[in-house]
């Protein structure tokens, strides 16, 4: 038998080796696993470089936390500055930092009347679904056909399920709830309601059927590329809810601190009673944070001990993520929010130049873009919901187009209907070299 060390040492020549020897499944989440298996060394700015030093512009930007490019100067001052003043996590008490970043979050929009910081998107999701049971009394709750809100059981489901199991379409009544996931109970199951994006009539059905405590969505469905709102789908979320007694919640781990400080609710200009944040608001720093009604958000904090809802976490608030976090907000609010008119500069570029490729290919594409997150589709409309994207895309040309692009150094998402993310490190050269890509591996792939 070989001592430990000589096991270790023996894989030591190929870390992915000692992963799949010793980590379940040789990868960190389920996401990770992707053909090309690529191992990372460094990252910088707009850049990632592999283990054999090749170097990738990147539009992945590790599902979209990095707004600000990989090891920003600021976080990374930031991030430094607290561990070299000593902070650590007391895990008791208050630090001045999440006082700070509390307030700055506020500051964002006027809906955010309080907020609670927690480490992940799913952590927050999970939290902002308990209040709305505890606040409304109810507990059914609709979810978004080719939504992700994250692993836990009320919303791990129905993401890009394929059109043989949803079978046909539906209009004004749920689909079933088709787990991504073993192991969640069937009573959870009978408690969410799929319903398609974009259809007002499936939401007024579902939620006046079942005893509904919330609906909670991306306000675009970014998980299946950029799937924007029809003009009044919103508003109209907003008018049933209140009509119907439950809550609206935006889930803008994607979307927030991405497109506005507001997230895509200031944009729409409509209030959800919560918003979760995570992601981009602290470009690669564990944190979330739910914000919104302070009657709800009240409820962690409540003396009526039947009523209140548990918040606890011995990693929320840390003093470093919270450190990263302060800092990427306000390099996001600086100059005057110039960040986000550059990436309205550049995702229009980026959308025009592909366009073009798809034109001068003669291939059907159209791009959906907002701000800094476009998604390039081959079909000849914008999608409205999963039902349609599923049913018109060339998922096969999706694929191919993005492992030519890999292999030529532009490292979008390995899989299809994944937004291409900006960041505020990307050049004008680095959306050009993308654009060459896209062409060349669009047409290998038109070909093939
Ligand atoms: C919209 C949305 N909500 C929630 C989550 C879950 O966040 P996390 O992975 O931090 O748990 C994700 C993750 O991709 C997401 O895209």
């Amino acid at each position: 038998m070989l001592a430990e060390s000589s096991v270790i040492a023996s894989c030591a020549s190929d870390p992915r080796e000692k992963s799949k020897k010793y980590l379940v499944g040789g990868i960190a989440s389920i996401n990770r696993k992707a053909d090309p298996d690529i191992l990372f060394q460094s990252a910088e700015g707009a850049h990632l470089t592999d283990s054999d030093g090749k170097r990738y512009i990147d539009y992945h930007a590790a599902f979209g936390p990095y707004v600000l490019g990989h090891n920003a100067a600021a976080v990374n001052a930031a991030v430094v500055n607290v561990i070299s003043e000593q902070h650590s996590l007391y895990g008791s008490g208050t630090t001045s930092l999440e006082g700070d970043l509390a307030e700055l979050i506020c500051g964002c929009a006027p809906f955010l009347e309080s907020v609670a910081l927690l480490n992940t998107g799913s952590e927050a999701t999970y939290q902002a679904l308990r209040l709305a049971r505890a606040a409304t009394g109810r507990d059914h709750i609709i979810v978004m056909q080719g939504g992700y809100n994250g692993w836990h059981n009320d919303v791990a489901c129905n993401l890009m399920t394929p059109l043989k199991d949803l079978g046909e379409r539906r209009t004004g009544d749920e689909y079933p709830f088709l787990g991504i996931s073993a192991g969640i109970p069937q009573s959870h199951k009978d408690l969410v309601h799929p319903v398609e994006y974009n259809d007002l009539d499936a939401v007024r059905t579902v939620a006046s059927k079942y005893p509904t405590a919330a609906i909670i969505l991306e306000p675009i469905l970014q998980n299946i590329g950029v799937v924007k709102p029809n003009a009044g789908y919103l508003q109209g979320l907003r008018k049933l809810a209140d009509e119907l007694g439950f809550l609206l919640i935006f889930d803008e781990v994607k979307t927030g601190f991405r497109h506005a400080l507001g997230g895509y609710a200031a944009l729409s200009g409509v209030n959800p009673d919560l918003a979760v944040y995570g992601k981009a608001i602290a470009n690669g720093y564990p944190v979330a944070a739910i914000g919104g009604r302070k009657d709800i958000l009240e409820l962690f904090n409540t003396t009526d001990a039947a009523k209140r809802v548990l918040l606890a976490g011995t990693y929320n608030a840390h003093p470093v993520m919270v450190a990263a976090a302060i800092a990427t907000i306000q390099h996001l609010k600086s100059n005057d929010g110039e960040v986000y008119r550059r990436f309205e500069e550049q995702g229009a570029w980026l959308q025009n130049a592909l366009e073009d490729v798809g034109k001068r290919l003669g291939v059907e594409m159209v791009v959906a873009r907002q701000g800094s997150a476009l998604c390039p589709y081959f079909m000849d409309h914008l999608p409205v919901d999963w039902y349609d994207l599923a049913s018109h895309h060339n998922f096969d040309l999706d694929q191919c187009v993005r492992k030519q692009m890999i292999a030529d150094g532009v490292y979008v998402f390995p899989i299809a209907v994944k937004q291409w993310s900006i960041s505020a490190a990307h050049t004008q050269h680095d959306l050009e070299r993308a654009v060459e890509a896209f062409e060349s591996g669009l047409a290998k792939a038109i070909v093939d």
